[in-house]
């Protein structure tokens, strides 16, 4: 009987539709591919989901703004977001988008679990919203900027469903007490630690005044809000309601950057939690991508595409220079001076050397074949150094495949490097 390959399942954000891809992007999804070929090449049965995050109140604006229908535009972001992947070679699993009525169904479903376990209730809403982040803003006035994008919060009025997001403070604390590796890197488990010590208000998970958002059942206009839909897209994609035949519920990893871990380290759990599902084992947040040490973003100007990259470069070495120059977990700058002299003295001088140095020497003095450990056992300093360079290689291996499965891209890679002075 065939052995059962063991399960393993990882996640990439989804992305907004109403921007468009950069190498900032390119970064999380490039880590996740990686993951997955890794956990793949140990044997795993491995699913990676990645997609599209379609509704909410800037999609309407975008949508307008261009006089097209909210679906169409959604269609046409969502297939740009795909084939960007696609042309970089990303080899995702599934790709959801939040407009997938199995996805509907999904959601729709979760919130029915929260709200017959008691855990949801009507009530009204008055207070600031940042419409970029898609988030409430705690604390803040008419007026007020919103304290992580700065940009101008709008006041909004509504009957909403809440989510008693206060009743999971302890469970939360419990989760993260007894699973001190659910949340990576340390510093951001410190940084939710104190969040949730902090206190947690309960959380609106429904909208009136929007349109483009999935229907609460029975409870027109009701839509939800755009989080709550999002983040149980992860569970969508391998089977929603049905998760337990499809057998990759829970995730073992969700891959996110850094400014959205709250959402999936303290919202998340605590929605599952709240409908009796299992939790994701961990959730880990990598660092930015700076562009002259800012974010990248289109107001500021400073977007880079990562296809023209590829283009020219290829893959690979884009690959290769975002996993070796990026110490994962941390912020990371790029520059393509940076790019270029990766290229040049990692790629081209020293692999490209190494091999052509190799396939010289094979020819010069093997006569092109490579000579077995048996027809050289007689031939003592070739046994000799033959298990010198075997013992490095191995210790090698081993360190690095340590550090891929910590996730430790840069480390893993300054092994296999260490290996080519052998
Ligand atoms: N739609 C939400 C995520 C929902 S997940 C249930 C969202 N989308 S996003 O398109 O704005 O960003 C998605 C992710 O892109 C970020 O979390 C981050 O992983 C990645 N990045 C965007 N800009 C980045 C950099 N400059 N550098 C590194 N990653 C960046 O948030």
């Amino acid at each position: 009987m065939a052995e059962k390959k063991p399960k393993y399942y990882l996640t990439t954000p989804i992305y907004y539709t109403n921007g468009l891809p950069h190498i900032g992007h390119a970064y999380s999804t490039i880590v996740c591919d990686t993951i997955r070929r890794y956990k793949r090449m140990l044997g795993c049965d491995v699913v990676m989901t990645t997609g599209t995050d379609e509704h909410g109140v800037n999609v309407e604006r975008s949508a307008r703004k261009a006089g097209v229908p909210e679906s169409e535009f959604v269609a046409k972001m969502a297939a740009v977001w795909r084939e960007t992947w696609d042309e970089l070679g990303i080899q995702g699993d599934e790709f959801i988008r939040t407009t997938d009525v199995t996805h509907a169904h999904t959601v729709q479903w979760l919130f029915r679990l929260c709200r017959e376990n008691g855990y949801v209730y009507k009530g009204n809403y008055v207070g600031q919203y940042c419409i970029y982040d898609n988030a409430y803003v705690a604390d803040a006035g008419p007026g007020d900027n919103c304290p992580d994008c700065g940009r101008p919060t709008e006041t909004v009025t509504e009957e909403n469903y809440f989510f008693k997001l206060s009743a999971f403070q302890k469970p939360l604390l419990d989760l993260y007490a007894k699973q001190p590796g659910f949340i990576q890197p340390e510093t951001r488990r410190n940084e939710v630690l104190s969040f949730v010590e902090g206190g947690l208000r309960d959380l609106s998970i429904t909208r009136t005044a929007i349109r483009w958002g999935i229907p609460v059942p029975g409870e027109e206009p009701h839509v939800f809000y755009v989080w709550f839909d999002a983040l149980t897209a992860y569970l969508s994609a391998v089977g929603g309601p049905d998760y337990e035949r499809h057998g990759f519920w829970p995730a073992d990893v969700h891959v996110v950057g850094k400014e959205i871990i709250r959402f999936h380290a303290v919202y998340w759990p605590a929605f599952l939690m709240a409908a009796g599902l299992p939790l994701p084992k961990q959730i880990w947040a990598h660092g930015w991508l700076l562009m002259e040490s800012s974010k990248m973003s289109k107001s500021r100007g400073n977007v880079v595409k990562p296809r023209p990259i590829a283009n020219i470069l290829g893959m690979d070495a884009l690959r290769y220079f975002l996993l070796r120059e990026v110490v994962f977990g941390q912020d990371g700058n790029f520059s393509y001076d940076a790019l270029v002299q990766r290229y040049n003295s990692d790629l081209a001088n020293g692999l490209g050397n190494l091999a052509s140095r190799t396939l010289t020497m094979i020819e010069k003095y093997f006569d092109g074949r490579l000579p077995t450990f048996a027809g050289a056992v007689g031939d003592a300093s070739f046994v000799q150094s033959y298990s010198r360079v075997q013992l490095a290689a191995r210790q090698a291996v081993e360190a690095a495949l340590g550090s891929y499965e910590n996730l430790q891209f840069s480390r893993a890679l300054e092994w296999i490097w260490g290996q080519s002075g052998q």
